[in-house]
């Protein structure tokens, strides 16, 4: 059975624009609270794959988007390359020993052997192959290498990533061999991912505009396009998507082997559209908060549509969805979105 999300990640016609949200499975859904309860702390529920499972199928039955993303965490890389990882509550993630030293780094698992060690995320993604309705695409990921050794050096998430940008300045020769050393994990772990079952993979650099525009390209942009030509070269049929968040001035310099570009809600998607809708399928972005207005929400995707007019497109957020939005503004969103590009 065709998946009209993975026709639209190819370019192919498709009777709307698919949709779906980032970060839609999670705490705006009241069964996603219940789940979450009975599970206890976050990361047994990342390790749980039929609660796994469960969650991740909740949005796609509440709002019928058109795909379904696996839950988990981008964090599960590091917490299995051996860095201790506790979610505390609205704080946020932390590791309790960042890497500082050459001995903390290869302490550290690499390449094959930990991506074995994530088969939790496997499991999840077996079972979704059974349980997601045909029509439906699976959406695996992983965090790209810049956005994850920001926690792996910070300890948490952090506002100036001041220790990160430090060690960028004064030993740029360490922090590319973090950057290697997770590069390495991620390859191996999509590659799981879609051994397992997964249609497509997306890679999230939620921190890119944390870097100006060189570093930038040498920390960040170079290690996931590497993993996209990894991807690529074994696994021509899957797409991939990528989302580097709020680097829209640096749009002329993007390369690479991938389907579809991420835009987020602080890049103008006729910018994007400009720079590299011949390129790549745009995917995006509305600003998230206009979830809680159901009738900005339509004008936006009003919007959205006409800049994309004539253009490979996938609707949806510019970054993921807060957890106090309405569901049934949620769900509005994913109807107009249907509604207004079938027209
Ligand atoms: O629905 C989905 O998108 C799938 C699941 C998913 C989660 N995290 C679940 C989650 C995905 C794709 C992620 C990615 C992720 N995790 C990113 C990249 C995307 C982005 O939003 O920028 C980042 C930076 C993280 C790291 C992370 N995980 C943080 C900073 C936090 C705490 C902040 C918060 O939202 O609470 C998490 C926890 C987290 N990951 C939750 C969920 C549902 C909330 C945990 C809970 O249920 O208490």
């Amino acid at each position: 059975m065709s998946k009209i999300f993975v026709d639209a990640c190819l370019g192919k016609e498709t009777p709307y624009t698919p949709v779906w949200m980032m970060r839609q499975a999670g705490r705006y859904l009241p069964e996603y609270k219940q789940v979450r309860a009975k599970a206890g702390d976050f990361l047994s529920l990342c390790h749980n794959p039929k609660l796994a499972a469960k969650v991740t199928l909740q949005p796609v039955d509440r709002l019928d988007v058109d795909a379904a993303i696996l839950f988990s965490d981008i964090l599960v890389i590091p917490n299995e390359m051996g860095m201790e990882l506790t979610f505390v509550k609205n704080e946020g993630p932390k590791f309790s020993k960042p890497i500082k030293t050459k001995e903390d780094l290869a302490s550290l698992g690499s390449g094959l052997e930990v991506a074995k060690k994530l088969s939790y995320v496997y499991d999840t993604i077996k079972i979704l192959k059974k349980e997601l309705n045909p029509s439906k695409a699976l959406i695996g990921f992983s965090g790209a290498p810049w956005t994850l050794a920001t926690y792996m050096i910070e300890g948490q998430g952090s506002k100036t990533y001041n220790i990160c940008k430090k060690m960028l300045y004064k030993d740029s020769k360490f922090l590319h061999e973090i950057l290697a050393k997770v590069t390495c994990v991620v390859k191996y772990y999509l590659e799981e991912q879609i051994k397992a079952g997964a249609d497509v993979v997306q890679i999230f650099d939620s921190w890119a505009g944390a870097l100006e525009k060189d570093a930038y390209f040498d920390f960040s942009w170079k290690y996931i396009a590497q993993i996209c030509t990894y991807i690529k070269q074994k696994y021509p049929h899957i797409p991939i998507i990528v989302f580097p968040k709020a680097i829209g001035t640096y749009l002329d310099d993007i390369y690479g082997d991938f389907d579809v570009f991420g835009v987020d809600w602080s890049t103008p998607m006729e910018l994007a559209k400009q720079k590299l809708g011949n390129k790549y399928v745009l995917q995006g972005n509305m600003e998230p908060c206009r979830l809680y207005c159901k009738q900005e929400t339509s004008q936006s995707i009003e919007k959205i549509t006409n800049i994309m007019q004539g253009s490979r497109h996938i609707f949806n957020l510019g970054h993921g969805i807060l957890p106090d939005v309405p569901v049934e503004n949620a769900k509005h969103f994913v109807d107009e979105c249907k509604r207004i590009s079938r027209k």
